[in-house]
């Protein structure tokens, strides 16, 4: 079903796919666990272009390739490579597509996926274009809503932070939706989900409230995404400085929520999740970051047809 394709955008996904996805998760997460050794992409190069910092989407994905039993070939830096030449970025794929099975890119530019993934033959995933999207993020964000909760729909889950420039968010909004997940969006005014997302979601069905009151949100919320502020999309620094900061998930607040929230991050986090929230049961987010690696497996195996 997947074999062949390009992960671009969530919006891509049909529930069809989303279960396989999921489910070969699942299955590769309990050989791994089992300490199966997994061939299945034996033979196999993966390039991972990473033009914008990266602990866990790289590193997860380098895992999950070496799990798989592929070899990787990296640039982490653009400086190293022929762009800091002026090659173009369309250039740059044609050619790392004759090197490759699969091409894994993150980019600083909204819409560059778009770009690689049109010069590429092979599949290209998208691990984070500027504010654009972050699908694979999505899929494992979706696959750790599955382990917490069992279901992954009739939830109602807040999102907090930069909405604005958060490409996560901007990826899970599209799959809460396709599951018929209530969302309520809090940010400050200028951080707000932007108009053509939210318009889109609605009109994909999805019930959405926005807000500038946490602690009311939280009160209703089975799920809470909390999100970082995007500060190296900020033009100016002190616009950053005064927007940081105000939306603080702590213990108290988390006493005071909907009882059994569940809280996802996509990390890194600055200061808006509290240290003190970390041993609160429902706190997932390093739970969900380890998720990414069966996440990512499913995904390689996947779109190379190596399941
Ligand atoms: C996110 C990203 O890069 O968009 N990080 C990640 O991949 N887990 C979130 C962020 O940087 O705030």
């Amino acid at each position: 079903m997947l074999e062949g394709k390009d992960i671009l955008n969530t919006a891509q996904f049909s529930l069809q796919e989303l279960d396989l996805i999921i489910n070969t998760a699942a299955t590769f997460e309990k050989q791994v666990k089992d300490g199966a050794i997994i061939r299945n992409m034996k033979g196999q190069v993966i390039a991972l272009l990473f033009f914008e910092p990266s602990t866990r989407t790289c590193l997860s994905f380098e895992a999950a390739a070496n799990r798989l039993g592929a070899r990787v070939i990296t640039v982490v830096n653009p400086d190293s490579s022929s762009m800091a030449k002026g090659e173009s970025l369309a250039d740059t794929i044609r050619t790392i597509d004759g090197y490759a099975d699969v091409i894994v890119m993150r980019h600083p530019m909204k819409g560059a996926a778009q770009i690689a993934a049109d010069n590429a033959k092979y599949p290209f995933i998208n691990a984070g274009d500027g504010t654009g999207q972050h699908p694979t993020q999505a899929l494992l964000d979706l696959y750790t809503i599955r382990k917490e909760k069992g279901v992954l729909g009739g939830h109602t889950v807040t999102f907090v932070g930069d909405l604005k420039n958060g490409r996560t968010v901007h990826s899970l909004g599209y799959l809460m939706a396709l599951y018929g997940n209530k969302m309520i969006f809090v940010s400050p005014k200028d951080l707000r989900m932007p108009e053509e997302i939210t318009a889109d979601l609605r009109s994909r069905g999805a019930e959405i409230e926005e807000t500038d009151d946490l602690k009311k949100a939280l009160s209703v919320s089975d799920i809470i995404y909390v999100t970082r502020i995007q500060k190296e999309r900020f033009e100016n620094p002190v616009e950053y400085e005064k927007l940081k900061g105000l939306y603080i998930i702590n213990r108290a607040l988390i006493d005071q929520a909907k009882k059994g929230i569940t809280i996802l991050h996509p990390l890194p986090r600055v200061d808006e999740i509290s240290t003190d929230v970390d041993d609160y049961e429902g706190a997932a987010y390093f739970r969900q970051a380890h998720n990414g690696l069966y996440v990512r497996m499913a995904l390689l195996a996947l779109v190379t047809g190596r399941v």
